[in-house]
């Protein structure tokens, strides 16, 4: 089945966890990235849902394909889990905090000592376990792209979560790179597949990027 006939869930932006009523773990993902290839999604004719962390409203104005609001890691997973079905293809350009505060206190943390440990316990990995449910035969013939943010040893880390995380395709971006990455409006992007493919995208706006990722999926579903 072509990229335009498949329901295409696309995740993007931060998680938030929070510690107390008025702090919280986050990153510095804008959730642009995710957004242009929900753009591109939809324009191509697919059936879009973007689902997205806190991130500026601003960026949501005007989209005609739905979208839909989390906030924790916890929530992106059952968010995710919720919606993907058989045939879907899912990209996970959203950066999920990889851990959370082991107690969220109902009460405003004071000041106290010269230190504060916060004990984090580990989120779960989302798309481990759409690799699970995979692999226990429930989601059929669906495609499952994922990025790598990376600042060291990019390429061997992009590699390793290709394979460790069971996806079909993976979209390395350095983000130490001048223009690339976190909040930038463009990206340097290296696509990986399994099976070992491999094709170097130079740096380009990051919805220009959206469409060679999406030209990619195309061409391992007709393959
Ligand atoms: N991801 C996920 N669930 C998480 C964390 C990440 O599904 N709890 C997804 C991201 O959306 C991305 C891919 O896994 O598509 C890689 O994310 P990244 O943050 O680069 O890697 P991690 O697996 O979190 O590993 P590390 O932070 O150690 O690099």
């Amino acid at each position: 089945m072509p990229l335009r006939d498949r329901r295409v869930i696309v995740t993007g932006g931060p998680t938030r966890e929070w510690i107390d009523p008025v702090r919280y773990i986050s990153n510095a993902s804008s959730g642009k990235m995710g957004i242009a290839l929900a753009d591109a999604a939809f324009e191509r004719g697919c059936e879009t849902l973007f689902i997205h962390g806190p991130i500026d409203v601003s960026l949501l104005a005007g989209k005609n394909y739905r979208t839909v609001g989390i906030e924790s890691t916890a929530e992106l997973l059952h968010a995710v889990i919720e919606e993907i079905s058989d045939g879907c293809v899912l990209i996970m350009a959203a950066a999920p905090a990889d851990y959370c505060p082991a107690e969220r206190s109902h009460e405003k943390i004071k000041k106290t000592g010269m230190e504060l440990v916060i004990r984090l316990r580990k989120n779960p990995d989302i798309l481990k376990r759409v690799a699970e449910e995979r692999a226990a035969g429930n989601l059929n013939g669906i495609f499952v792209a994922g990025f790598a943010a990376e600042t060291t040893d990019v390429e061997r880390y992009a590699i390793g979560k290709l394979e460790d995380k069971n996806l079909d395709m993976i979209c390395l971006n350095d983000v130490s790179a001048e223009s690339a990455g976190f909040g930038k409006d463009t990206n340097i992007i290296t696509i990986f597949k399994r099976g070992g493919s491999r094709t170097d995208l130079p740096v380009m706006p990051k919805r220009d990027a959206a469409e060679r990722i999406l030209d990619a999926i195309e061409e391992s579903l007709q393959a």
